[in-house]
């Protein structure tokens, strides 16, 4: 199993849950700095972005048009609702590849949270996808929590608890993506309060299916 959905867990997969819970843990914050200093969109740049929630990320790029995809309809219906009137586009589902056929290219992709919800097959045909729908000067940019030695054992707590099955360590998460692109380089990121371990991830010239 990808991802735990029963339990204490089930409520999260209703917005208002999701989102409260985000705002304990500092997400808004969050979200404009992964912005600011990974995605930096450009004006005009189409941004694809891959288990999008509710969109929360659309607000902090600019004008860009924006696709989201993402399987949970209730993220989607509220998504939809926040972002009425901009260049925004969800789509309910997952990203297959007849999703990948359906857009022309994209400047930059974004799996925010997502590939720990993913297991290694899932993962690395999403990437495979992924690299089909970059283009050439394009880039993928990933964020999800992490395993690393040392890390503050509240963090460590923290991230144990997650719906996602697939916390994996930098190099786990970094092996995903080969040989789909030929060019990866990753961060951690330690916050202090509330505790947490990000590894954001940039991928670069996506390579023809092998
Ligand atoms: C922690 S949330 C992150 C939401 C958003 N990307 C953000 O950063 O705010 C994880 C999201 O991944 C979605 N998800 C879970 N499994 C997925 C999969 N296999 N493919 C795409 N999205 C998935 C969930 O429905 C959920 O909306």
């Amino acid at each position: 199993m990808a991802e735990r959905t029963r339990g204490p867990w089930s409520v999260l997969t209703r917005p208002w849950a999701y989102e409260a819970l985000q705002a304990l843990l500092g997400a808004e914050r969050g979200r404009r700095d992964f912005a600011e200093r990974y995605l930096r969109p450009r004006p005009g740049d189409r941004v694809l972005d891959i288990g999008c929630g509710t969109a929360g990320l659309a607000r902090y790029l600019g004008p860009v048009t924006y696709v989201g995809y993402e399987p949970n309809a209730e993220y989607v219906a509220q998504g939809q609702a926040e972002n009425a009137g901009s260049d925004v586009a969800l789509h309910v589902g997952y990203f297959d590849a007849a999703a990948a056929a359906r857009h022309a290219a994209f400047d930059l992709v974004i799996v925010s949270a997502v590939l720990h919800h993913m297991d290694d097959g899932q993962a690395s045909e999403l990437f495979r996808l992924l690299a089909r729908v970059t283009k050439p000067q394009g880039r993928v940019v990933t964020l999800d929590n992490v395993y690393v030695p040392n890390q503050n054992p509240i963090a460590k707590f923290i991230i144990s608890m997650d719906r996602g099955r697939n916390v994996r360590s930098p190099e786990g998460y970094a092996a995903l993506t080969h040989p789909h692109f030929a060019a990866c380089e990753g961060t951690v990121q330690h916050r202090a309060w509330v505790p947490y371990t990000f590894w954001i991830m940039e991928c670069q010239k996506p390579m023809p299916d092998p």
